[in-house]
């Protein structure tokens, strides 16, 4: 049976711009849902919304009255919200003698505060609506370690579990609210082609067993995947898409 069509649902996307958020984006539209699409990258944003013919709101994920503005007046144009995916992050090599305590709090600011902000403001008009489906972006970084990562695998370690916690709180409240994670592996985007070098990407790929990088539609797909109804049993779950780099 195939499953449940995403006509008619409203769905939010943080870090939509670009990258595995801009290929959400464009694979709920595909699915004939209503996608409201955030980022901090203004002209990039709004060039990806009006070309998928959604709205783009420049927010930027750690700050809490910018979800307040955007959460009513999603409830204010809509009046629901079906779908929230938590996907707006960053990292950085440094080794954890090297790493400024500013630099830190700022990426744990957005990969953190910004999943916890997320769902924190979603959830209450999410419930009203009957519930819904929350995907947060981790990584395979958060389920094993990485040396140089210790910012990024903190903060992404945080968003596995709190994905796990809130997940066991929206089931006890019986809202209807799944919440899971995905993990992908290196993936195709803008963040790994412009910052990485073809000999440290070459390097990237050898540590997949599938022996390639993650194209972001994949990454699209399976959040497609956890919010429908082919998911309905799922939530506190963790979904590796990493081509098999945490199966060793
Ligand atoms: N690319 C990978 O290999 C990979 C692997 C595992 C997990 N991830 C995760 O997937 C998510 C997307 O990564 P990507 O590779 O597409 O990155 P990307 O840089 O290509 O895209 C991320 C988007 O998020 C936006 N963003 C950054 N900070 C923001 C903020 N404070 N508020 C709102 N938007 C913000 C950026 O402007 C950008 O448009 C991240 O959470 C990342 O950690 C990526």
């Amino acid at each position: 049976m195939a499953r449940d069509s995403f006509a008619g649902k409203i769905c939010l996307v943080t870090g939509a711009a670009r990258g595995i958020g801009g290929a959400i984006a464009r694979a709920f539209t595909e699915e004939g849902a209503q996608v409201v699409m955030t980022d901090v990258l203004g002209p990039e944003l709004d060039d990806h919304a009006n070309s998928l013919g959604q709205i783009g709101v420049h927010h930027d994920v750690a700050d809490e009255q910018g979800w307040r503005d955007l959460i009513k007046m999603i409830e204010d144009r809509f009046g629901r919200l079906d779908i929230l995916v938590n996907n707006a992050g960053y990292g950085w090599l440094k080794n954890i003698t090297e790493i400024a305590l500013e630099d830190w709090r700022r990426l744990m600011a957005v990969n953190v505060d910004g999943v916890f902000l997320g769902m924190k403001h979603a959830i209450p008009l999410m419930a009203r609506g009957g519930g819904g489906a929350i995907v947060n972006m981790s990584s395979m970084y958060g389920t094993v370690g990485n040396a140089g990562t210790a910012a990024y695998c903190a903060s992404k370690g945080a968003v596995t579990m709190m994905t796990k916690a809130v997940a066991l709180e929206c089931a006890e409240a019986g809202n209807g609210i799944r919440v899971n994670s995905i993990h992908p592996g290196y993936v195709r985007t803008p963040s790994v082609a412009e910052t990485l070098t073809t000999e440290q990407i070459d390097v990237l790929r050898a540590l997949h067993p599938m022996d390639r990088l993650a194209d972001p539609m994949e990454i699209a797909r399976s959040t497609l995947f956890l919010a429908s109804s082919d998911a309905s049993f799922m939530t506190g779950a963790e979904l590796h898409v990493d081509g098999g780099f945490t199966a060793r």
